[in-house]
């Protein structure tokens, strides 16, 4: 499949791969100061193929041959929640492409079969709702109280994105994420440099999950972002864009 993307920036690669139900736009506040610190941001535009098999891993081989076309031998990747499951996937399939690893409120396990219906239950409810059953099931969730208090704009925003989302690329991601495999055997597989940041209120992919990703991965550390939940570079991006520059910063590819 053909994936779209954005380049920013010159230096060494780093590729971020964005959540369900965003899109690209989501890193705009942690595109700029990796490239005003001499990285060049690849933001690909994920999508999927419903009916794929396996089409989050077809997904991730198509990011692995974006890498390729623009002659990047190795990149630092970094996936939130559902970008994460694609780097896993990308992983196991091109281990060589990566120079290092940021996990962001994001799992490597499968769904369990309660998740899996649930995905089949909301894709109904989106075939005749459109986006407005994401915004019911998905945003109460979404975002840590003190966003919702104190930065509004945010929740607005965030609500704005999903609505203008488009919806049969959303219910293409829901079947991906639902028949993902499982990647847990993985984590001890990685052998690159590995930031693993949650927000400290994730209600989506809590902390037990940060810690099993951070026990599993042998050159891991975890970073937890306070009155952050899931989109932690959006509702914290100063605190988020910090532990990401001091860690790609140490990192010489
Ligand atoms: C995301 O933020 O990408 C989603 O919460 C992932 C998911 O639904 O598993």
């Amino acid at each position: 499949m053909k994936i779209k993307y954005e380049i920013h920036g010159q230096g060494r690669a780093v590729i971020l791969l964005h959540a369900f139900p965003l899109d690209g736009k989501m890193w705009a506040d942690n595109l700029e100061v990796l490239t005003r610190n001499g990285f060049q941001v690849i933001v690909p535009e994920l999508e999927f193929n419903l009916g794929d098999k396996d089409a989050l891993s077809e997904t991730a081989a198509s990011i692995g041959q974006i890498v390729d076309s623009l002659n990047i031998e190795k990149a630092i990747f970094g996936g939130l929640s559902m970008g994460g499951y694609v780097c896993f996937n990308l992983y196991r399939l091109r281990p060589e492409l990566f120079a290092g690893l940021i996990l962001c409120d994001t799992n490597s396990s499968a769904d369990s079969g309660e998740k899996r219906n649930s995905r089949f239950e909301l894709i109904e409810k989106l075939r005749q709702q459109g986006n407005q059953a994401l915004v019911e099931s998905m945003l109460p969730n979404l975002l840590a109280e003190n966003t919702k208090l104190n930065n509004p704009a945010i929740f607005e925003k965030v609500k704005d994105w999903i609505i203008s989302s488009d919806a049969d690329k959303n219910i293409a991601a829901l079947a991906a994420m639902a028949d993902r495999k499982d990647h847990d055997y993985i984590l001890k597989e990685i052998n690159v440099p590995t930031k693993i940041i949650f927000g400290k209120e994730d209600k989506i992919t809590d902390l037990k999950i940060a810690e099993k990703l951070q026990r599993g991965i042998s050159k891991s550390e975890l970073s937890i972002i306070p009155d952050a939940g899931h989109y932690s570079n959006i509702e914290q991006p100063e605190l988020f864009n910090e532990l990401v520059i001091e860690f790609v910063s140490k990192i010489h590819y």
